[in-house]
């Protein structure tokens, strides 16, 4: 069993060996995320809070049926190509919410979303050591997949081909609070519920997932449910284990809002540029819907360090 370690000292030990590995991968000036490395689209959108929700999740933005603009920026974790098997990611950020956030932007509520419900590792001094395997090189990192078997398992099942990126579920992973006594907790999720789905992989090489949102949206709008599942069990549902999966049929995900995208023009390099650009923190949001958990904690100074550094080095 490994030693605990303090989330300052996590922080300290993971920020400048990600800024070793993303300024080596540094091209025409621009340095890479650490993670979803490629901005595949990054549109506008609106996000409806439902009416008829349950009395008990009406907590927060969720209180009232009001509509907040948004902005999805979709991405492939470690894929150039689009045709590649990789784990997506779904960036989401709300725009004129009431109240004080805990970093960042007032006025903004950020969700940060995988494409598969459970992390790789389950603690942050697994994913320290996986890092410093990354920063080491290819040999390091066999060896760390090659003595973390469950999070060799968990990388092959969670990274697939995708048809496009507007037609498959995203999870959070980690938990949250929802509300402000702190007593419920939840993971969320993203449910595609568009009329339209890409049947066969566009034709455009390796931005065929880029392709495949925009022949979407010409046929019509895109649409996810915003989901949210209640920890019922403490023991089967860990807030410190990123790794479990909190099973959908003992308490499963419901639908409090309503996202909608409609046509666009995104595929442009300046819309490009500003996904790029943009940062997200899950720490961004109000106290109601706080991060919960070690990963968590760890995550607030560290995607405000390498986003920082990313921004830097665009000047
Ligand atoms: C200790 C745990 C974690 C660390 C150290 C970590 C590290 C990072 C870093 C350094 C970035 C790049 C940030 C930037 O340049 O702006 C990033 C991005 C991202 N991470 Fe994590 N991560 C962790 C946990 C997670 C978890 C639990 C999820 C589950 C959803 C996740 C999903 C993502 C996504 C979707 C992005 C892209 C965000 C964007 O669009 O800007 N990460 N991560």
């Amino acid at each position: 069993m490994q030693n605990e370690m303090s989330i300052d000292q996590l922080v300290a030990e993971m920020n400048p060996c990600i800024a070793a590995v993303t300024t080596a991968e540094t091209e025409n000036n621009s340095v890479p995320r650490f993670n979803q490395l490629k901005t595949v689209a990054y549109v506008n959108a609106e996000f409806r809070v439902h009416d008829d929700i349950p009395e008990a999740l009406k907590q927060s933005i969720f209180s009232q049926s009001v509509t907040y603009p948004a902005k999805l920026r979709f991405a492939n974790a470690t894929q150039k190509d689009d045709s590649a098997k990789d784990i997506r990611g779904l960036s989401m950020q709300l725009s004129q919410v009431d109240g004080e956030v805990l970093w960042g932007e007032a006025g903004l509520q950020d969700f940060i979303l995988n494409s598969y419900p459970a992390l790789f590792v389950a603690t942050p001094e697994d994913f320290l050591e996986f890092i410093r395997a990354r920063q080491q090189g290819k040999f390091k990192m066999l060896l760390f997949f090659t003595t973390h078997f469950k999070a060799l398992c968990t990388v092959i099942k969670s990274r697939k081909h995708c048809l496009s990126p507007l037609d498959i579920q995203y999870w959070s992973t980690v938990p949250f609070r929802l509300g402000e006594s702190g007593n419920q907790v939840v993971k969320y999720s993203l449910i595609p519920c568009s009329e339209y789905k890409t049947k066969q992989a566009v034709d455009a090489g390796e931005n065929q997932l880029r392709a495949a949102i925009k022949a979407h949206l010409q046929q019509g709008s895109a649409c996810f449910h915003f989901a949210v599942q209640l920890q019922t069990d403490p023991d089967t549902m860990p807030i410190e284990d990123a790794a479990v999966i909190w099973d959908e049929a003992v308490s499963p995900f419901i639908p409090v809002a309503t996202i909608t995208i409609e046509n666009q023009d995104f595929d442009n390099p300046e819309s490009l540029a500003i996904g790029e650009r943009s940062r997200f923190n899950p720490w961004q949001c109000l106290a109601a819907h706080a991060p919960l958990g070690r990963m968590n904690a760890v995550r607030r100074e560290v995607y405000a360090h390498a986003a920082a550094l990313r921004n830097k080095m665009k000047e």
